[in-house]
């Protein structure tokens, strides 16, 4: 990877270096050859930081479902590249010439043309996975369905990446799957395209990214019915859905931390209280103990008496 004047600069193949420079910053769209913005790729930002991950966590083996022409596949496979080992999966059952195609990135890129679902023998044949990219159709079925049959696929310590969680309510679902999940940490970012909403305050939702480790394997994660026939569509309420969870959470989180604040401190009124009674019990036996034991001395005393008379 040269490096120069403290910029990193990712060598791509030409073809993918051309759809790069179309990229807009300020839209987080790219333009198509007659002009056109497309949004089918993922934004130019998080890509690098994709390529930045793969160069950081060294997975060998990476996993892509929804590869659309292969931008991303692109910045993963040079990630590989440039680690010196590695290989890419990618799932897409769409039929179009690939960006990578005649490159030298070729050797690290195997695709499946076929669903996820299709794929998943093959993919269990080549785990362990050491990251999941899940980008193929935003909605909660199919995404929480990749999660589901994936996950216990990537290796103890590998990574899950979903992209498109804070605009798509759907894949937000699923990445609360992780969240309520302790088997995972999870971090979501905002990302650079970004809509407006009927919803928000004068304001506009990113599209968003979870990055998600796994920390443990464990029982696979459970979809929830509720969901499962929701089509793609934008958040719903006046947040993306993975926000208000985590404002609820926090809130629930501080109401909960006061309660048990709460409940200690009564609690330690009940044990001076507790401790109080049971010193008073105390001294009372110890006192009838006294009271008790003087007059059966006394009557000893006079048996014992009683008896040297006699005699
Ligand atoms: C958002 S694009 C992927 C973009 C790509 N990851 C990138 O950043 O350049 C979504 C892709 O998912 C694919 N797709 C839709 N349903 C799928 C499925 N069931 N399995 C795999 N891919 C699917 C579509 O054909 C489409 O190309």
């Amino acid at each position: 990877m040269p490096s120069k004047r403290g910029r990193i600069i990712i060598n791509l193949p030409k073809a993918a270096e051309a759809v790069i420079q179309t990229y807009d910053s300020v839209s987080g769209y790219y333009k198509t050859a007659d002009g056109e913005a497309d949004f089918g790729h993922t934004e130019a930002p998080v890509l690098t930081l994709w390529y930045s991950l793969v160069r950081s966590v060294r997975p060998r083996m990476i996993v892509e479902t929804g590869v659309y022409q292969g931008l991303s596949t692109c910045f993963l496979a040079a990630g590989l590249r440039d680690n010196g080992e590695g290989e890419v999966h990618g799932i897409d059952p769409l039929e179009t010439p690939h960006l990578w195609e005649g490159s030298e990135l070729e050797k690290y890129i195997t695709w499946h043309a076929e669903t996820s679902q299709d794929a998943l023998p093959a993919i269990q044949d080549i785990a362990p996975i050491d990251m999941l990219l899940i980008d193929s159709e935003h909605t909660y079925a199919q995404s929480s369905w990749e999660l589901a049959e994936y996950e216990p696929l990537v290796a103890e310590g590998g990574y899950i990446l979903l992209h498109d969680c804070l605009w798509h309510d759907g894949v937000g679902r699923t990445v609360q799957h992780l969240l309520d999940s302790d088997r995972f940490e999870v971090v979501i970012f905002e990302t650079p395209r970004a809509y407006e909403h009927d919803h928000m305050k004068g304001g506009r939702v990113s599209m968003g990214l979870a990055v998600a480790r796994k920390i443990q394997s464990g029982s696979p994660l459970e979809r929830d019915p509720a969901w499962i026939d929701v089509p793609e569509r934008a958040p719903q309420g006046p947040e993306p859905l993975l926000r208000r969870h985590a404002y609820d959470r926090s809130v629930l989180r501080a109401q909960l931390t006061n309660e048990v604040r709460e409940l200690r401190a009564q609690l330690e009124t009940l044990q001076r209280f507790a401790d109080e009674r049971a010193y008073m019990v105390q001294s009372m036996e110890s006192s009838a103990s006294w009271r008790i034991s003087k007059p059966v001395r006394f009557l000893g005393d006079l048996g014992r008496r009683m008896r040297l008379i006699r005699k």
